[in-house]
């Protein structure tokens, strides 16, 4: 796909992201050839910097760029750098929006940008609106001469009712088609290849439903606690923070419909479909039932003392947000009847692990009967994170005399392939952007259609007497009570095991 001139304006472009992520993922796409021949970045952000102070700021907070400037790569970050422009905001925002578009537009002019602009908001969504709606005052909005899209980071939203003010907020400046909701998780090879797993082989995809399925379990494990985060973490909490979002998605596609094709517009209608379809939870009694909230406690983790999340920098000392959520749910769509899903997210957990397992049913008539039926039925496991990769278990023959059956695997890794350089989400969602392709990027009545799966939780947890958030060691699997969720004659899969 032809990549167009253009600038990329972001803004908080002071802050963590804009060094961290998004200034390495374009130069990687710089080095790699991907940007267009005529293309500029504008920093902008509150904090007086001049052009060179910026190049300066986020080359060193980059560990990523650091690292290679004594490199060969030297004079390629010399030559990306020169594309890199800052212009403040100040305080007063009217003024400043001027000179903001006072100087787009003569870095236009200068680079040949030819208008076609992105606007990256790397900010508080509480901003999202009135930068949309200072960029439509300054006439930066309209798609007569060139095209205009705008990019918003997560969280979307708080619950339903901000998701859609958030929403309707943006659509008074841009059109649906011009907004990129970011989800990184979508940026990530493994999240994309569920498409091409289910509907690119025919081995699959007649068996993914009700009548071969028995469960699916996905799980999103990280070692790391809330770190820097505790302001923002604990007013959010884990199914706000990766179900609402990157796990909902990653079920999205697991449990969608076939789309007609592979265009944007289909495949996130199916998507849509397929969250409409998630069973709402009523009351509370189906709540308590169905969920369960922890939060890691102080611990040693390989010997090293870790702070309780209660001690952390920034998070209230009687904090009930969980660090943990684990959520059992049904979907309600021909294909899914009565099929569990049981998904859970937590952080100080003792790997780093994301993956879902498709648990197939046990044969209707067991000619060779085993003494552990479970363990044997077949699995699909599909590891986003790390070792990414897909990992069929089967039965075989135990060689020898009888018919015993034990489990073997077929595992499949990323690395092995050849073409195996793969690209960071941040980077292919970037250029996806650019080339004005969406498809990986969250539609509003996606992000609504997950909200309105996840209020009623929320909403529990928050004013229910009866809800608790149970303690876990850090680096533990999580409560003690977590199994009971699961409870049926296995308990959670222990992630990473092969
Ligand atoms: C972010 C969350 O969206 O995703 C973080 O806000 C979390 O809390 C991160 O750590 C996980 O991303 P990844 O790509 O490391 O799995």
């Amino acid at each position: 796909k032809k990549t167009k001139n253009q600038m990329l304006v972001i803004f908080g472009a002071s802050g963590d992201l804009t060094a961290r992520k998004l200034i390495p993922a374009l130069y990687n796409l710089y080095k790699g050839q991907h940007l267009p021949e005529k293309f500029v970045v504008l920093g902008t952000s509150r904090s007086f910097m001049t052009d060179a102070e910026f190049r300066e700021k986020v080359v060193s907070e980059s560990d990523f760029l650091k690292s290679k400037l004594d490199k060969e790569d030297k004079d390629f970050i010399q030559q990306f750098t020169n594309q890199l422009f800052y212009q403040d905001l100040g305080d007063n925002y009217t003024d400043s929006y001027a000179n903001l578009a006072k100087r787009i537009k003569e870095l236009n002019e200068e680079h040949g940008t030819e208008e076609n602009y992105i606007f990256y908001l790397s900010t508080p969504p509480s901003l999202y609106e009135s930068i949309a709606k200072n960029l439509c005052d300054q006439e930066l909005t309209k798609e007569d001469t060139g095209w205009k899209r705008i990019i918003v980071e997560k969280p979307f939203g708080y619950d339903l009712a901000s998701a859609k003010e958030l929403n309707d907020g943006l659509h008074h400046y841009f059109e649906e088609k011009q907004v990129y909701r970011i989800d990184h998780y979508l940026g990530k090879e493994t999240v994309q290849n569920l498409l091409v797993t289910r509907f690119s082989n025919s081995i699959f995809e007649p068996l993914w439903n009700r009548n071969y399925i028995h469960h699916v379990e996905i799980t999103n494990a990280e070692t790391v606690g809330v770190e820097k985060r505790g302001g923002y973490y604990d007013k959010s909490g884990a199914l706000r923070d990766m179900f609402q979002s990157h796990l909902l998605q990653i079920i999205s596609l697991l449990v969608m419909e076939p789309p007609i094709n592979s265009s944007a517009e289909e495949i996130r209608d199916e998507k849509v479909k397929a969250l409409k379809s998630l069973r709402v939870m009523k009351d509370e009694k189906d709540i308590l039932e169905n969920t369960l909230r922890g939060q890691y406690v102080a611990s040693q983790i390989n010997g090293e003392k870790v702070k309780g999340y209660r001690e952390e920098e920034g998070v209230d000392p009687d904090s009930t947000t969980e660090t943990y959520a684990a959520v059992k749910f049904f979907v309600d769509n021909w294909r899914w009847k009565g099929v569990p899903f049981y998904v859970r997210t937590a952080k100080r957990m003792p790997t780093k692990v994301t993956e879902a397992v498709i648990h197939f049913k046990t044969p209707h008539h067991q000619v060779f009967p085993s003494q552990d039926t479970y363990r044997q039925d077949n699995k699909l496991i599909i590891r986003i994170q790390p070792d990414e990769g897909i990992l069929i278990k089967f039965g075989v023959k135990v060689p020898g005399l009888g018919f015993h059956v034990e489990q073997a695997n077929m595992d499949f890794y990323y690395s092995d392939l050849d073409s195996a350089q793969v690209m960071d989400a941040y980077e292919r969602l970037l250029l996806d952007a650019m080339q004005g392709d969406s498809t990986l990027y969250a539609r509003a009545d996606e992000v609504e259609a997950a909200w309105n799966f996840v209020d009623p939780i929320l909403k529990c947890w928050k004013e229910s007497d009866a809800v608790t958030t149970f303690g876990y060691a850090a680096g533990t699997w999580g409560p003690k009570n977590s199994d009971e969720l699961i409870a049926e004659k296995f308990g959670w899969r222990n992630p990473g095991d092969l």
